[in-house]
């Protein structure tokens, strides 16, 4: 995943807001990167673009070395959903569907040719990997936080993305059960050779990151090293 010299602008009615100035990033596979900085920086932003939701105002942006500027809107959902995992910070879970068909419906949406029995048994498969097991039949509201987040990366990981974008996937959680999404997170992205990118606000999970980055006013900056 390349990004290069990214410029976000929107217009608002007070003129032309500078979200993003100049960003660049490039994440290899196995690699998880680690962004940290103030509410109202740019790091959804950032997310969003790298997720083909937002369009660059100027810049480039390559995922598994597609360009994304160069997909129509139909190409980019088709992009996304083969590609692109996403781990949000409120689990966005579908509250009527058990754990199980939350991942299966993920799977049958990225890969429409797969059966729903094979999609079901590659769900049960997945939540197992994530110590979910034994709560394949539970809905969102019978689950702990920790382990919606699970089921919610159970759900972004299962049809093997390339790049897998978390939004301060441990903001909701307490800090012991979020180490241990972080952990399952980081041990699935080597396992399977995912390029991560992780938003969080603690400083003790971005130091497990293999680099870290500062955002400060739509200014990236890499801190990975340097003592702070
Ligand atoms: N579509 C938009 N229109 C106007 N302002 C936006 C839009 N998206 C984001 N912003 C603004 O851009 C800034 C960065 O937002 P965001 O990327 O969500 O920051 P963070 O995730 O670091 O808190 C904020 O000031 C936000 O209000
Ligand atoms: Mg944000």
């Amino acid at each position: 995943m390349a990004v290069e010299d990214v410029r976000f602008e929107v217009a608002t009615s007070t003129g032309t807001l500078s979200i993003l100035s100049g960003v660049s990033l490039k994440v290899e596979a196995s690699q998880v990167v680690a962004i940290v900085g103030p509410s109202g920086s740019g790091k959804t932003s950032l997310l969003m673009l790298l997720a083909g939701l937002e369009q660059p105002t100027s810049g480039s942006i390559k995922v598994t070395g597609q360009q994304l500027n160069d997909l129509t809107e139909n190409q980019l959902a088709l992009f996304r959903r083969r590609n692109v995992g996403i781990v949000f910070q409120s689990f966005h879970l579908i509250p009527s569907l058990s754990a199980l068909d939350n991942v299966a419906l993920a799977l049958e949406i990225a890969s429409p040719g797969q059966s729903l029995a094979d999609c079901r048994t590659a769900a049960a498969a997945a939540l197992t990997s994530v110590g979910l097991g034994d709560r394949l039949s539970h809905r969102p509201s019978a689950l702990s936080g920790g382990e919606q987040q699970r089921v919610g990366l159970a759900r972004a990981m299962i049809a093997e993305p390339k790049l897998v974008l978390a939004d301060e996937p441990t903001g909701n959680l307490d800090q012991a059960t979020g180490a241990v999404v972080i952990e399952l997170m980081f041990d699935l992205a080597r396992r399977r050779g995912t390029a991560v990118v992780l938003v969080t606000h603690d400083p003790g999970l971005a130091a497990r990151a293999d680099r870290v980055f500062a955002m400060e006013r739509g200014v990236l900056t890499e801190t990975t090293g340097k003592s702070s």
